[in-house]
């Protein structure tokens, strides 16, 4: 093993390389939703994580160009939507950067203001604590004001595709 200084000085591995090996974790599929005045938004989002449980706070990691980090941002809420198995079409869909992203989707406003869309597995209502910038992305720790969940399956993603929890055991 080097020395510690020389381990600090060791080059990153290469982008290709690390979303490579990035695609063998498995993660539940989420829609982050925030507004900020008239503006709604949503977007697909895999990097979302628990942080702690008192209080109870939650992490989501979001790309600077994205039109939902200005919002985030600005209004300093969001929401995080656990996709059920049957929703593949929303994690389509808000990965697309839509002019109208709810025109054609069930929703409700809730007590952030944030969109809170419906037949979800959970849902997490967040008011932002902290953000620190790590490469081209935000981690947004948000603290918890509300949480919903249902007793359905979660969609999956993992090695660049959507997957069913009971089938997951056939990859
Ligand atoms: C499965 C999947 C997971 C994604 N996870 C993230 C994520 O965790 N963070 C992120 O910034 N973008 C993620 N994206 C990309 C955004 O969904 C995409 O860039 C979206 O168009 C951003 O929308 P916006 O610009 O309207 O906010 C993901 C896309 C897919 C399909």
């Amino acid at each position: 093993m080097c020395p510690v200084r020389e381990i600090i000085s060791l080059p990153s591995v290469g982008p290709a390389e690390f979303k490579v090996a990035m695609r063998r974790i498995a993660s539940t599929v989420t829609v982050i939703t925030s507004m900020s005045g008239s503006a709604m938004n949503g977007m697909t989002a895999t990097a979302v994580c628990s942080v702690s449980a008192t209080p109870p706070c939650v992490l989501v990691v979001i790309n600077r160009t994205n039109r939902s980090h200005a919002l985030i941002e600005s209004a300093g809420i969001f929401a995080i939507n656990v996709l059920s198995e049957d929703q593949e079409h929303l994690a389509q869909h808000f990965a697309l950067k839509s002019d109208n992203p709810f025109g054609d989707v069930d929703y409700h406003r809730g007590m952030t203001g944030a969109p809170v869309l419906e037949g979800c597995v959970a849902s997490f209502e967040c008011v932002v604590e902290s953000q620190t910038r790590s490469g081209t992305h935000s981690i947004f720790v948000g603290r918890v004001v509300n949480a919903a969940e249902r007793d359905e399956p979660p969609l999956l993603h993992t090695n660049g595709g959507f997957v069913k929890l009971e089938s997951s055991h056939l990859m």
